[in-house]
């Protein structure tokens, strides 16, 4: 997601592919690739696209987007880096246990929300933990087009680092890697102040790192447009409520552990969706009426619509209250 997103278009078409290799990074991360089912090639893709990887666990349908880090212009492999959440709501532990080599899946077409501006003389990467997944696919597209870049990357620790040896073995000049274990951190506002005019800074990594880049960022007076950032909300659990769908003219439950988006697929109900985490607008739903509160935790809706009451993101976004009717 950039600064300024644009809406997104495409529908989230599926792929068939065959699930080609499964290799552990560390304790936490294991990197699966995939070659497509009937043999033919990927489209390309830009660096920072994601996909949603369809998991069918045990009956239930979990879709997860993952962001693209194999080469993009490569149409035999598209890889993903999973890491393993044991709090979370079981699909990276389904990845991890569950899915294996051979195994047939169905992901979607890439969809990027998190794309290089081209028009940067120096394209400068802020990444934490699992978040250098798109930097990898970025700096494979920049160097074959000799764009300028430099990655800063912040682990918990060396063993937890994934992918950063081969990364500075690779780039020695490119790459700083910042090990927490170490007491080594990102030397943020002198880094922004020593990058050239026409530098656009990309982010990706836990809420905090994005919010202290865009702050620390804002203050030094760096233009929006020139602040990229890559944040998809996981949905969060909830009480359960009801909602009546108008169109659908019927109601249904919204379950304690799934989301609204998850309870309308459950149900047939055609809603449509790209990135799942509250940040491409692809699932904006109206509401009709309501009486209650809703508890909205995407990234699109502008402070005044969220206060109106008059639309949900189904993919993130939850209500508490006596009654609610969205336009489904
Ligand atoms: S699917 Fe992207 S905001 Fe809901």
């Amino acid at each position: 997601m950039s600064a300024s997103p644009t809406k997104a278009k495409a529908g989230a078409e599926k792929i068939s592919v065959v699930v080609s290799a499964k290799v552990p990074v560390n304790d936490l991360v294991t990197r699966f690739e995939f070659k497509r089912q009937d043999g033919g090639p990927f489209p390309t893709f830009s660096g920072g696209a994601h996909t949603v990887v369809e998991m069918n666990d045990a009956g239930r349908t979990r879709l997860n987007p993952y962001s693209l880090m194999s080469d993009p212009e490569d149409t035999e492999t598209y890889a993903i880096s999973v890491r393993r959440d044991d709090e979370g709501r079981g699909g990276s532990l389904f990845m991890h246990n569950f899915v294996n080599v051979g195994d047939q899946m169905n992901i979607t077409y890439p969809v990027n929300l998190f794309n290089l501006d081209l028009r940067a003389r120096k394209h400068l990467f802020l990444a934490g933990g699992i978040g250098i997944t798109p930097f990898v696919a970025m700096s494979k597209q920049l160097d074959r087009i000799g764009g300028n870049w430099e990655l800063h990357y912040g682990v918990r620790s060396a063993a937890l680092g994934s992918y950063a040896e081969e990364l500075s073995t690779k780039n020695p000049n490119k790459v700083h890697v910042y090990e927490d274990d170490k007491g080594e951190a990102i030397a943020l506002e002198a880094l922004l102040n020593g990058q050239p005019l026409g530098t656009h800074v990309y982010v990706c990594g836990p809420k905090g790192m994005i919010d202290w880049v865009r702050q620390t960022a804002k203050q030094a007076g760096w233009p929006d447009d020139n602040v990229h950032f890559e944040e998809f909300a996981a949905p969060q659990p909830g009480e359960p409520f009801e909602v009546r769908l108008c169109k659908s003219d019927r109601t249904i439950t919204v379950g304690e552990h799934e989301s609204l988006l998850e309870a309308l697929e459950r149900e047939g109900v055609d809603a449509p969706y790209l990135c799942r985490g509250g940040a491409c607008g692809q699932c904006e739903t109206d509401v009709i009426r309501h009486d209650g509160a809703f508890v909205h935790r995407d990234h699109w809706l502008e402070d005044e619509v969220k206060a109106s009451g008059k639309k949900i993101m189904p993919c993130v976004s939850r209500f508490v209250g006596a009654s609610l009717e969205i336009d489904r």
